[in-house]
């Protein structure tokens, strides 16, 4: 990549940040699509977010991602939010045009995006997530409107109330919320044809632990799961081994960028050049 005086800017912001595979992602989208442009890693204090966006304004960045903790907070320092960005209250993603920064959220976006990408039908199927924080809130946003039946299940039953109260005002599916429980996971995967984990369960360093007894899942499921590190969760591998499809956190994570690079640049980028560059960014780290 050449950096010279008509770089443009992109970046992402988080607290920590240094984790971030997104530089990766990004600057290989770049670089496949021959623009004149790089994408850098910000760490930034919640006290000093809005120092950070009037920063990005007077140097002209171009775009930013927005991860945890700012997701929400960044609301109120931008000038437009589209409407999912707006019924989910977060926001991963801001553009700049010509100094009005516009909010959107491709979380969500990016998850029916694995599933299109895949070709696994989600009209009229009854989805189970597990979870009621941020990612969970980004993902029943986007799949509600495909899903037959959407079921929220997640240890704080009141946060799972919340976001099935929120989704039905917007989406004529038949929607639930039930404390998530082994049993209640038990019964309702027993007719559901997709389940995702929206916890940090599984994650490094407790890679022997999985929201789902194996006993549960079935060759009829689809599982995804948001966790990356690792690759292949304790969810994902007893999928595996009872025959369910699997997909994993990184198909997410990729197909969330494709969306975020299209708002950006308006080019759809292969999947394939963002998974070989975040694969190899990996092997590097982990
Ligand atoms: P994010 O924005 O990444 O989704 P979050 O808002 O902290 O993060 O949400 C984490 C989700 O994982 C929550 O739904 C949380 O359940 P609670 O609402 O009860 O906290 C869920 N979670 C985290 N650890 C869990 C565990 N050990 N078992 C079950 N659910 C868990």
């Amino acid at each position: 990549m050449k950096i010279n005086g008509k770089t443009s800017i992109y970046a992402v912001i988080g607290h920590p940040i240094s984790h971030t595979l997104s530089p990766a992602i990004h600057n290989a989208a770049f670089a496949k699509v021959n623009l004149n442009a790089a994408y850098v890693a910000f760490d930034v204090l919640p006290a000093n977010l809005w120092k950070a966006v009037e920063g990005f304004k007077s140097l002209g960045v171009k775009g930013f991602n927005v991860t945890t903790p700012h997701k929400l907070s960044i609301i109120s320092f931008l000038d437009r939010l589209d409407s999912i960005a707006e019924r989910i209250s977060a926001v991963n993603t801001v553009k700049n045009v010509n100094g009005e920064l516009q909010g959107y959220n491709t979380d969500g976006e990016g998850v029916l995006g694995v599933f299109q990408h895949e070709n696994i039908p989600l009209k009229g199927s009854k989805i189970v997530i597990i979870g009621a924080g941020g990612a969970a809130k980004a993902i029943s946003h986007a799949l509600a409107s495909e899903a037959g039946e959407l079921v929220i299940l997640n240890r704080t039953e009141k946060r799972a109330i919340q976001l099935a109260e929120s989704l039905s005002k917007y989406y004529s599916s038949l929607i639930k919320s039930k404390q998530f429980t082994r049993r209640t996971v038990s019964e309702e995967l027993s007719n559901a044809q997709v389940l995702i984990n929206a916890t940090s369960v599984g994650a490094h360093p407790n890679t022997d632990e999985s929201v789902v007894d194996k006993e549960c899942i079935t060759e009829k499921l689809t599982v995804l799961d948001i966790v990356y590190n690792p690759l292949k969760t304790r969810l994902l591998r007893d999928a595996e081994s009872k025959g369910a499809k699997t997909l994993n956190g990184l198909s997410m994570l990729v197909h969330q960028a494709i969306k975020s690079f299209k708002i950006w640049t308006g080019i759809e980028i292969e999947p394939s050049i963002m998974f070989q560059a975040v694969e190899k960014e990996l092997e590097q780290i982990l």
